[in-house]
């Protein structure tokens, strides 16, 4: 295997240029957009940074290499030649995943995992598992078949140090991702009147903060054989500073309030956020510089409930305009309807983005009046 492959970035589809532009500021080599994430260049190091690092990325993969196979005894054949002990490992189970297309003459997806599986394990002498950590994907598109290793294993948005969350937390890699497309850099205050389990407000203090996002968990790629515990242990202990007391989190639930805070000592920057119970009317505008404020509202799919959300978005825009001049506002909900209600102006409503079975859309006003 070369020193440098290609690496994939994958994140939800709709946020492919924010990943793009955090690829690109974090140094990584030829990142460029392909559909479902972002391609880059790099070797195992990068690998392994891009996975600690990234906010916005949901997984991983290193493409390991490629070959041409036009029916299932080539498969067969190539696949008990390639080199995977450079990669994978005796010692740990290994699933199989097989994607192909119709410009392949080997059009059975289930046919072609059976060959891999089998020259696998007789050849390296891993054990074939569907329940294991080591995911390899080969993608056989148009008679090329090209195998990746997935290095991330459970995916990047759970950081590892979050215990408690509510009952439709928003994922962080989106949280990051909505953050950064507002334009935030870290220097600037951030509120979520709505916060739940504080999912914006933990992210906004680490960025400031430079905490790396992938610090308090543990990744795929350490059980291949390309893993060196030092350099990896080097990499992961870059020093954080210290974030300002600026990130204010809200919510009428008081257990939700409980958990965020929880949730911030364990990710050891509750001395730089402040969590408070209370409705969104009695919302006050903290004593700091205007920042963002980033909220998503509930957005509640059954129809008996719209009418009382109407309610809810209409408070929340008559707050904002009384009480936040100057601040920035972004709303990410499912319905433009309701994010009208607002009565805030928009200047952009930010593209569809997938999210647990429902569409959702960041809408962004400027400095508010
Ligand atoms: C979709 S959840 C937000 C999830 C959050 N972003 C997270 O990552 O966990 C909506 C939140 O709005 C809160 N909420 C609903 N009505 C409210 C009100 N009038 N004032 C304050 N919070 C309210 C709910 O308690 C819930 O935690």
């Amino acid at each position: 295997m070369d020193t440098n492959f290609e690496i994939f970035l994958s994140i939800a589809p709709g946020l492919e240029a924010v990943l793009l532009a955090e690829t690109q500021a974090a140094g990584f080599e030829n990142p460029k957009i392909t559909p479902g994430g972002v391609t880059c260049t790099g070797d195992w190091g990068e690998v392994w940074r891009a996975n600690l690092t990234l906010r916005t990325a949901t997984r991983v993969l290193a493409r390991i290499g490629e070959f041409r196979a036009f029916h299932l005894a080539q498969l067969d054949k190539r696949s008990r030649k390639f080199p995977w002990a450079d990669v994978l490992r005796a010692d740990h189970p290994i699933r199989v995943e097989v994607s192909t297309n119709k410009k392949s003459k080997i059009y059975h997806a289930g046919a072609a995992k059976q060959r891999v599986e089998t020259a696998i394990k007789e050849t390296l002498g891993a054990e074939i598992s569907a329940d294991a950590d080591i995911c390899l994907k080969l993608r056989i598109d148009d008679n090329n078949c090209v195998f990746s290793v997935d290095t991330t294993g459970e995916s990047l948005h759970k950081r590892g140090h979050k215990v408690a969350v509510n009952k439709a937390p928003m994922r962080e890699t989106l949280a990051s991702g909505f953050l950064y497309e507002m334009g935030y850099d870290g220097s600037q205050a951030v509120l979520d009147p709505m916060c739940g389990s504080g999912t914006f407000i933990l992210e906004a203090a680490e960025i400031s903060a430079k905490l790396l996002p992938g610090r308090s968990r543990s990744f795929a790629f350490e059980k291949l054989a390309t893993f060196d515990a030092n350099v990896w242990q080097k990499m992961r202990s870059q020093p954080a500073s210290q974030a300002q007391l600026q990130f204010f989190g809200s919510d009428r639930d008081q257990g939700a309030v409980r958990m965020s805070q929880q949730n911030a000592e364990r990710a050891g920057i509750s001395d730089a956020t402040l969590f408070q119970t209370g409705p969104v009317s009695d919302l006050q505008r903290p004593d700091c510089a205007p920042g963002i404020v980033i909220v998503n509202p509930p957005y509640g799919a059954r129809i008996g409930n719209k009418k009382l959300l109407f309610g809810l978005y209409g408070a929340l825009g008559k707050v904002l305009l009384e009480r936040f001049s100057g601040w920035r506002v972004g709303i990410i909900t499912t319905d433009a309807g309701l994010a009208r209600a607002t009565g805030l102006k928009f200047k952009s409503e930010g593209k569809p983005i997938p999210n647990g079975g429902l569409k959702i859309r960041l809408f962004e006003t400027g400095k508010l009046p």
